[in-house]
């Protein structure tokens, strides 16, 4: 569904992505894991058109998208799930789920459309406190919102950079859980994460990312009974 092929990124002169390439297959939860500054979130930014790559392809469903404005491959169905979640603090619940809503014709084909009520039955606390600000929530609240807002935009694939980040270990179960259940709706699913126990308990496949590259691929299985990449390149 999604293909990253041959990418390269910088920011100026700082060469960041060096010949990344992976695939996310329909229907996926591929996780991606990596130390801080391996090029996770600049892999999300590459891929959503923030930072678009210099040279390599990035295409989706068949279609090239790298090149494309951040809005028109949002357009086209893939959305994200900000690293630090970027709740606008001056608008209230409603309106951080309401302003970027799109509804299905504009996005095509996916197994579940998303509205408002469909985001207050998965995440009940939003409704309760849907006439409070954005500020007003705790980090884990601020996450729900950042993943409804996502879904509102109705996408068939998702880009999460680190929804555990900064979050107590209960609340992080639950992000494990709501993933676990938009994989049931038939989302794709992108995870970057640092936490190593979250990222293996959802993800099909497993990614590990090191200075801009993919340097091992496998199962959650797999990468648990190996010590020798956990240490290299997870510090776990
Ligand atoms: N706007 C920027 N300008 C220049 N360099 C940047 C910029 N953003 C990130 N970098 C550098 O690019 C590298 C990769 O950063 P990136 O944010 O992709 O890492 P990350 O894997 O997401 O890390 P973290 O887990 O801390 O979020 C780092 O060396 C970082 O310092
Ligand atoms: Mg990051």
């Amino acid at each position: 569904m999604l293909k990253v092929d041959q990418v390269h990124t910088y920011y100026g002169n700082s060469h960041i992505l060096q010949g990344l390439s992976f695939e996310v297959p329909t229907g996926k939860c591929v996780a991606l894991l990596g130390r801080n500054g391996a090029g996770k979130t600049t892999t999300i930014h590459s891929i959503a058109g923030l930072t678009p790559p210099r040279r390599g392809n990035i295409t989706y469903m068949g279609k090239l998208i790298s090149g494309l404005a951040p809005n028109k491959i949002a357009r086209a169905g893939i959305g994200l799930v900000p690293q630090g979640r970027r709740i606008f603090p001056s608008l209230t619940i409603r309106e951080n789920l309401i302003v970027p809503a799109r509804d299905r014709k504009q996005t095509g084909t996916g197994d579940k459309s998303w509205r408002l009520e469909d985001i207050y039955d998965l995440f009940p606390i939003l409704k309760e406190r849907e006439n409070n600000m954005g500020t007003q929530l705790s980090g884990g609240q601020q996450q729900m919102l950042a993943i409804g807002r996502a879904l509102m935009t109705n996408p068939q694939f998702i880009l999460m950079d680190e929804p555990s980040e900064g979050l107590a270990p209960v609340i992080i179960e639950q992000v494990g859980d709501i993933i676990r259940k938009l994989k049931q709706t038939g989302l794709s699913i992108l995870l970057v994460e640092q936490n190593f126990y979250l990222a293996c308990g959802v993800a099909d496949t497993v990614l590990v990312m090191s200075k801009g590259q993919i340097v091992w691929q496998g199962t959650p299985e797999e990468l648990l009974i190996n010590e020798e990449i956990q240490h290299q390149y997870l510090g776990v």
